[in-house]
């Protein structure tokens, strides 16, 4: 926890200082939300993306948000700037979390139970300490027994702070030797990682599941599609069974701390050569020049 700046409610303090009532619901039953920002260059990217999916969030699991979208976005700035000064550099790249809790009071579901707002934290913390991927060898995923939530369950389009799901499902993957985990749905269609979405390539056509499986609408799988269409490949939003990941020539992943990462091992099978593919490295590349892009364009208009 080095490093690490907090913006409690508004105030700045360190990690030892940071600290959240035992009657937090966020605490007592995973009442919560949460997104992950990160910086290109010195500058977040996506930030309206983000807050949009968390108001998103927060209609899913009927929250109503203390704090405007606008006071959000400019405690986030404040805190993420604050921290590159206390590193003495504005380009450093910072993981930026932002977690909302419904409120503290007295133990039980209801509302009336309420008795104190819920806390707004802000955590920054230098980016490279979440970037665990090593870029020439990918990952290796496991398509664990456990599956991804139904949507009629708790939504995977809601980025509640209930992962306890995803995070057994890693925990089965890690016990066996993989990485990470992929999870499919009760059809044996696969949905998403633990947290990442999933794509693979077959004849240079990009392909990922629909939104309307049940998963998270990623913010970078978003702009792997964009950066898909401008680079002339075609793309699709299909169901498919883990088999085709089996048969594909590339697979990656997509998430905020890690862009586009390939994947080399699926179960047993060896992925195309086991190293980032071509059309990997190329979206990955192409992305990352879209979101320093856009970081910087989103700051000239701050
Ligand atoms: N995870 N799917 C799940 C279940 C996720 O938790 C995430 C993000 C994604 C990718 O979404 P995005 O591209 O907007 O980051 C997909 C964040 C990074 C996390 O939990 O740390």
């Amino acid at each position: 926890m080095r490093n690490t700046l907090i913006n409690l409610n508004g105030a700045l303090c360190g990690w030892e200082e940071a600290k959240i009532s035992v009657f937090d619901r966020s605490f007592l039953f995973g009442d919560s939300l949460y997104e992950v920002v990160r910086t290109y260059g010195g500058r977040p990217y996506g930030i309206s993306h983000h807050l949009n999916r968390l108001q998103k969030s927060a209609e899913l699991c009927r929250m109503k948000l203390e704090w405007s979208l606008a006071q959000l976005e400019s405690e986030i700035l404040r805190t993420i700037k604050e921290h590159q000064k206390r590193l003495g550099s504005p380009q450093a790249e910072l993981y930026c979390r932002i977690v909302i809790s419904r409120g503290i009071g007295k133990i039980g579901f209801g509302l009336k139970n309420i008795e104190a707002g819920g806390s707004c934290v802000i955590i920054t913390q230098p980016l490279e300490d979440f970037v665990t991927v090593d870029p020439l060898r990918g990952i290796r995923l496991k398509v664990v027994e456990r599956l991804r939530n139904h949507p009629h369950a708790l939504d995977p389009a809601m980025k509640s702070g209930n992962y306890l799901n995803n995070l057994l499902a890693y925990l089965e993957a890690q016990a066996d030797g993989f990485d990470d985990a992929l999870l499919c749905n009760a059809h044996a269609h696969v949905t998403e990682g633990t947290t990442f979405n999933i794509f693979y390539v077959k004849n240079n056509i990009v392909v990922t599941p629909p939104l309307d499986i049940g998963i998270l609408d990623g913010i970078t799988r978003r702009g792997i599609l964009q950066s898909a269409q401008n680079l002339g490949l075609e793309t699709r939003e299909i169901r498919f069974p883990k088999e085709r990941l089996y048969e594909a020539d590339e697979v990656f992943a997509t998430s905020t701390t890690k862009d586009a990462f390939a994947v080399t091992q699926v179960d047993s099978r060896t992925i195309g050569s086991k190293k980032p593919g071509p059309v990997t490295r190329r979206l990955a590349q192409s992305f990352v020049e879209l979101a320093a892009e856009l970081a910087e364009r989103e700051a000239g208009s701050q």
